[in-house]
């Protein structure tokens, strides 16, 4: 899943000592087996992408388009995700070159949550891409705040190219397991050409702790191990300034991480 998630490797292994003893157990554990953990093998050709593209955008019409809708039920982490964020932006003005503070871009909005609690704080403008209609929709009255709204680009990532020079700051949360490694790669060369003089782009995802990349049917996404991540970055010609772990989760959620970047060069 592509959001706070329970990282089912580690049930699995808490799990197994004594399910079956424990009916509850039981279940749990027979829908990770069940689960696909499987290695990556997507970008095999273009009717497996947009099959992948499809199931997504499927998935996502079905979630009623609230904060606990977009966060699997899991709203009650959204103040403390919302505060660590927050520390890092300030960690971000801190930086030299030090970025602006005039637009933003929130990557894969959904109704607005990043941008209502943690960029309109900071940033002039806000401008969001998302893509699914009933979220985008949702987005202007999530928000309230007008003055800070931007446009609304109800589009897929993949398909998204942010107007050259334009961004202080491109935040992407909890949805680049919705791309396959190659438009993953392909996006952020567009969004180091879309950053404004001094931006950043910043990522904050879910990592899997198998060190396998995790493939989720339901939604149809992937959880990345952070060795992946790594050399994907790489590859788009982004280097990694700064790491910071999500801490004070509930336990047994995928490993968070925010990584800041930079064009290499
Ligand atoms: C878990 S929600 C996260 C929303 C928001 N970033 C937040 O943290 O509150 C994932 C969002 O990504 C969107 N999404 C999924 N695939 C996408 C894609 N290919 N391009 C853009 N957005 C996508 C979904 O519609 C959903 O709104």
């Amino acid at each position: 899943m592509d959001l706070p998630t329970r990282d089912k490797s580690k049930n699995l292994v808490e799990n197994s000592v004594c399910f079956s003893e424990d009916p509850t157990l039981t279940s749990i554990v027979n829908e990770v087996t069940a689960s696909q953990l499987t290695k990556l093998n997507l970008n095999t050709s273009q009717h497996d992408n947009e099959e992948f593209y499809e199931k997504a955008k499927k998935y996502w019409e079905t979630v009623s388009p609230t904060i606990d809708g977009i966060l699997g039920g899991f709203a009650e982490v959204s103040p403390r995700d919302i505060q660590s964020s927050a520390q890092l932006l300030t960690a971000i003005f801190r930086l030299k070159p030090r970025p602006g503070r005039s637009r933003a871009l929130d990557c894969g909005a959904g109704i607005g949550r990043v941008t209502k609690h943690l960029l309109v704080r900071f940033f002039d403008k806000v401008d969001l891409v998302e893509q699914c209609p009933q979220f985008a929709t949702q987005i202007p009255e999530y928000v309230g705040d007008t003055k800070h709204l931007g446009e609304i680009y109800t589009q897929g990532l993949q398909d998204f190219t942010p107007e050259e020079g334009k961004y202080d700051v491109i935040w992407t949360q909890w949805v680049l397991g919705h791309l396959t490694d190659d438009d993953l790669v392909a996006f952020w060369r567009r969004c180091i050409s879309g950053l404004a003089k001094g931006g950043v782009i910043v990522m904050k995802e879910n990592t899997s702790s198998s060190n396998e990349v995790e493939v989720d049917n339901e939604d149809s996404s992937v959880t990345r191990p952070l060795k992946l991540i790594r050399q994907l970055l790489r590859e788009a010609g982004l280097r990694e300034i700064r790491i910071q772990k999500q801490e004070n989760m509930p336990r047994g959620l995928f490993p968070i991480y925010m990584i800041v970047m930079r064009a290499s060069r």
